[in-house]
């Protein structure tokens, strides 16, 4: 097995080398004078041996699916007999239906175009809404991996006494599913979007937060204002602290100042998406999952 990456995530390529034993190869990713991509694998073969591409899908996203797409089928054209793509942030998720007249449904290009390219996908957390699984999307085995175990260890660790809230149905399988599992208190609030960046949330609920610590849990943190809604709420209830663990720490710009200012501290989250606040290692879930079978 060889294990590769397009750049979003060398340093988790390399620690999952290590921890299997295999080599990692580092590809060459530049640009012509003119801007088209240039790709080179530092080897002329590939006969025969296993490729796994370890690439997040972000910074870039679509930048990387291009890289991602090259990648793989070069090492198809060196003469690969499979490629796995290790996607531990899958982009393109979210725009899953075609919510205006004339919009492309991302999701399912996505997968359609990732199916013909690579031998099989594995990806922790994807922001599966309207789809229940990764088989309805890709026509390649794909595997779905969670962090849960990871999130649930850490805020046992760190903040045994917290309740733990998920600031809309979606996050409320992260977050009832961790509280459950540590027997914790937990509330999933009510989120209205009014815009991709303007949300609203409520609690719906009496859970009682005064004086306490209220880790908010989410699957990704892109903008940060839906972290940022839920801490004033929180807050506004008598929180003492509020600090939120995600995933995927998307952070578009102005992301930290946003959540910091509505006084979230501190933020956590695992490095699926390399960034400052990776304090979680995903690096065992995604060997554990290459071990069990490629
Ligand atoms: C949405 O359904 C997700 O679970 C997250 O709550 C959302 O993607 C966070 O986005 P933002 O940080 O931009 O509010």
């Amino acid at each position: 097995m060889l294990i590769t990456t397009c750049g979003n995530s060398e340093m988790l390529a390399k620690k999952l080398a290590k921890q299997l034993r295999a080599r990692y190869l580092p590809l060459t990713i530049a640009a012509f004078p003119d801007g088209d991509l240039y790709l080179r694998y530092p080897v002329a073969s590939l006969k025969s041996q296993t490729v796994v591409l370890v690439e997040s899908f972000q910074p870039h996203p679509n930048q990387t699916f291009l890289h991602v797409l090259f990648a793989a089928e070069t090492a198809k054209d060196l003469g690969a007999k499979k490629v796995i793509l290790v996607a531990p942030y899958l982009a393109f998720l979210r725009q899953d239906a075609r919510f205006k007249p004339g919009e492309a449904i991302s999701s399912q290009i996505m997968a359609k175009l990732l199916s013909k390219a690579v031998d099989k996908i594995i990806t922790i957390d994807p922001h599966l809404h309207r789809y229940a699984s990764l088989n309805e999307l890709f026509t390649i085995p794909g595997k779905r991996l969670t962090a849960d175990p990871l999130l649930a260890e850490y805020i046992q660790r760190h903040y045994p006494d917290a309740v733990l809230v998920g600031p809309d149905w979606e996050s409320s399988q992260w977050a009832a599913a961790i509280a459950k599992s540590l027997g914790m208190a937990s509330t999933t609030l009510k989120k209205k979007r009014l815009s991709p960046t303007n949300v609203q949330v409520r609690f719906v609920d009496h859970l009682a937060v005064k004086g306490k610590t209220v880790v908010l849990v989410d699957d990704i943190l892109s903008t940060g204002k839906t972290i940022a809604a839920a801490s004033r709420e929180a807050r506004k209830r008598g929180a003492r602290q509020v600090v939120a663990i995600a995933v995927h720490g998307v952070f578009v710009p102005g992301a930290q100042e946003t959540v910091k200012r509505a006084g979230v501290s501190p933020v956590i989250t695992t490095n699926t998406i390399t960034h400052p606040t990776n304090k979680i290692d995903v690096t065992p879930l995604l060997a554990a999952a290459l071990r069990e079978g490629t």
